[in-house]
């Protein structure tokens, strides 16, 4: 008999989640029925979203609920199948939850894709040519849309999303700016993703000091924005912005915890006539295969550079979550467990 080991979501937070908001559980593997398959999971996705999910409030998303399987993305192996469509040994990406197996039903079309490893790493499917690579793609190509020699700033720069947007629009002939925080990812930012400038909102805690870093990093304005973060990020860039600017709203971390983050000056999408366009890449599925395409072809080429966080063991899934709302990850966060 296998044991499956589960982390479910047993409370929900009030502000900063904990890992007392968790459990970690054994249960045996159910036995296989007709049409279904087993997925051992190698990597466990850690994602930003998540903490929306803990909370019983309205939004795009049902809540997690409680005492079930946390939520989120999975790659792995099929070790057994009795679907037509899947067969052991097929290295496969889905939505299999926070735990070390899952069983997926044919009926379940579209949950779970088959993925190619042989210039790809399997991991790399979680991240760079994955939900967050296409989120990349999806805000710069689709909202942004930017033109050559246009600035376009983005934050959380280092991280799994922030990373992409920023080389898909350099490689799109823009001059980019990331925002993220301390020298380390700044630096990265700067010298292994190449980007033009990376402020360190660290650095300049408060809406004038970075609004004025801003100024000195993008001295022909703002065109547009890929905003992760939200709050005094938001306002500083928004001070900034060009007329006619593009805000893809993708992110806003900096309020996941339940903290207002009230805009300072709305006024600005009046004056600079800014287009603001919140968006949800689940939503537009119609378009990854293009992206991918795209993303693919870059990270084969060696034309896309990114980079991972990754914790080992089921044991280590909650903290390495509650890291990424802290900032601790750099770079697409994983849990390895093969
Ligand atoms: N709309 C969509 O469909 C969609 C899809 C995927 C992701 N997203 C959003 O995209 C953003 C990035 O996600 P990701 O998966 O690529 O994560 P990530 O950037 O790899 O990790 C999150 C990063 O956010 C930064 N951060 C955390 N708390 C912050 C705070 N209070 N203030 C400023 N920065 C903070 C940290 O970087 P620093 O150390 O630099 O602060 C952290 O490393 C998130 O907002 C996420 O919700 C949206």
């Amino acid at each position: 008999m296998t044991i499956n080991r589960q982390w479910l979501l047993v409370s929900r937070p009030q502000g900063e989640a904990s890992v007392d908001n968790f459990r970690l559980i054994e249960r045996p593997l159910p036995e296989l029925q007709d049409a279904q398959v087993l997925v051992r999971h190698h990597y466990l996705s850690l994602d930003p979203y998540m903490r929306g999910r803990m909370n019983d409030a309205k939004s795009y998303a049902a809540p997690q609920p409680l005492n079930e399987v946390m939520v989120g993305g999975t790659a792995g192996e099929v070790v057994a199948s009795r679907s037509a469509a899947f067969a052991p040994g097929d290295k496969v990406v889905g939505m299999g939850g926070w735990q070390e197996y899952s069983v997926v039903a044919d009926a379940q079309r579209g949950v779970l894709r088959k993925v190619d490893t042989s210039r790809i790493p399997l991991a790399a499917h979680l991240g760079v040519v994955g939900m967050p690579g296409v989120t990349a793609w999806y805000g710069l190509t689709q909202i942004i849309v930017p033109k050559q020699g246009e600035t376009v700033v983005v934050s959380a720069a280092s991280g799994a999303v922030g990373g992409v947007v920023g080389q898909l629009a350099k490689a799109r002939g823009c001059r980019v700016v990331g925002i993220a925080g301390g020298p380390e990812k700044c630096s990265y930012v700067e010298r292994e993703l190449g980007f033009d400038a990376c402020v360190d909102y660290k650095a300049h805690r408060d809406l004038k000091a970075l609004a004025a870093a801003l100024k000195a990093a993008c001295p022909a304005g703002i065109d547009g924005v890929f905003e992760n973060v939200g709050g005094v990020n938001l306002d500083a860039v928004m001070l900034r912005t060009n007329a006619f600017a593009r805000i893809a709203v993708c992110g806003m971390i900096s309020g996941y915890d339940g903290t207002p983050i009230p805009m300072a000056n709305p006024s600005l999408i009046l004056i600079n006539r800014l287009k603001v366009q919140g968006f949800i890449v689940s939503e537009h599925m119609e378009l990854w295969p293009q992206a991918l395409k795209e993303l693919g072809a870059m990270v084969a080429a060696g034309q896309l550079k990114y980079r991972e966080s990754v914790a080992h063991g089921i044991a280590a899934a909650p903290e390495a979550f509650l890291g990424v709302l802290k900032g601790r990850n750099f770079g697409k966060q994983l849990v390895k467990l093969v």
